[in-house]
């Protein structure tokens, strides 16, 4: 039996149209969301995650910049743009596109972003609050996953989550907020011995690490959910998630696509946490 598709896509527009009213409540009232994104450098991937992003806030009817700089840039000059961005009043939220440069200290830059503007999730303070449960910005991307297993009624407490990968930007949140609706969670690095064994126990599989279809259908057990957080590239031009798609379809009983899964969610995520912030900084609060 082949895998329900979740379409990422399709879900994303409902959500989207929810973050919409939202935005439009607040424009009623004369207060427009505004987002501001700081892309470095000329790395053509993030170029492509910055323009859907500024797309999206366009077709929700929020005000967006752009400020693309140099790849030379100096940390300072970026610190002062950011205290400019966190003074500015017609801005709400600030995303700093990583990576960055080497000569740029990642974590500065992402402690300068004021806390109530940090629409990424990834501020000192904000990683704390996700960690005791009163979360301010979920980072997008686990949000988007959320909504994703929310929306095709996946159960979560009481569920064996998997996650493979453990960065600061999916592996460690998506924890997080699946530990948050009571899943049993245990998070895979490149180092795990016997990675099959805790995959195959998956009753949600996250997967998150960048390595082109590594997951197989071996990795997988008979009807557990697959989500693909993965994006690559090959040589022969195909994009593919970290999942195999084609033989782990076979396996699961709902799996993510790649493209068209996760990375919808994401860009509407961040709309969300973008009119969140623009509701808490005008006390309209839901
Ligand atoms: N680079 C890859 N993913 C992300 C993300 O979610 N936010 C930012 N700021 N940069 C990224």
């Amino acid at each position: 039996m082949s895998a329900v598709i979740i379409d990422g896509k399709a879900i994303s527009v409902a959500v989207r149209k929810e973050w919409k009213e939202r935005a439009d409540r607040l424009k009623a009232k004369n207060i427009l969301p505004g987002l501001a994104v700081i892309i470095v450098g000329d790395n053509p991937a993030s170029k492509l995650y910055v323009s859907n992003k500024i797309k999206a806030c366009h077709e929700v009817g929020l005000h967006s910049e752009v400020h693309d700089l140099p790849e030379d840039i100096s940390e300072k000059m970026l610190l002062k743009l950011i205290d400019q961005l966190n003074e500015e009043k017609k801005i709400n939220g600030i995303l700093v596109q990583l990576p960055l440069p080497k000569h740029i200290d990642e974590n500065r830059i992402l402690e300068t972003i004021k806390m109530d503007k940090d629409v990424d999730g990834f501020h000192l303070y904000n990683v704390g609050a996700l960690m005791t449960g009163n979360t301010v910005f979920p980072p997008c991307t686990p949000f988007g996953v959320m909504r994703m297993l929310e929306y095709s009624k996946v159960p979560i407490a009481g569920q064996n989550a998997v996650i493979v990968g453990r960065s600061n930007i999916v592996g460690k949140p998506m924890a997080m907020l699946l530990l948050q609706k009571d899943a049993t969670v245990t998070i895979c690095t490149s180092k795990t011995k016997d990675l099959i064994q805790h995959t195959k126990q998956a009753d949600i599989l996250v997967v998150a690490t960048g390595r082109p279809e590594m997951i197989k259908a071996e990795h997988v057990k008979q009807g557990a959910i697959v989500v693909d957080v993965g994006i690559n590239r090959l040589d022969d031009g195909r994009l593919v998630g970290d999942v195999a798609f084609e033989e782990v379809s076979k396996v699961a009983s709902q799996i993510t696509p790649v493209p068209g899964g996760v990375g919808p969610m994401t860009i509407t995520m961040l709309v969300a946490n973008t009119v969140m912030a623009a509701e808490r900084h005008s006390g309209n609060l839901p």
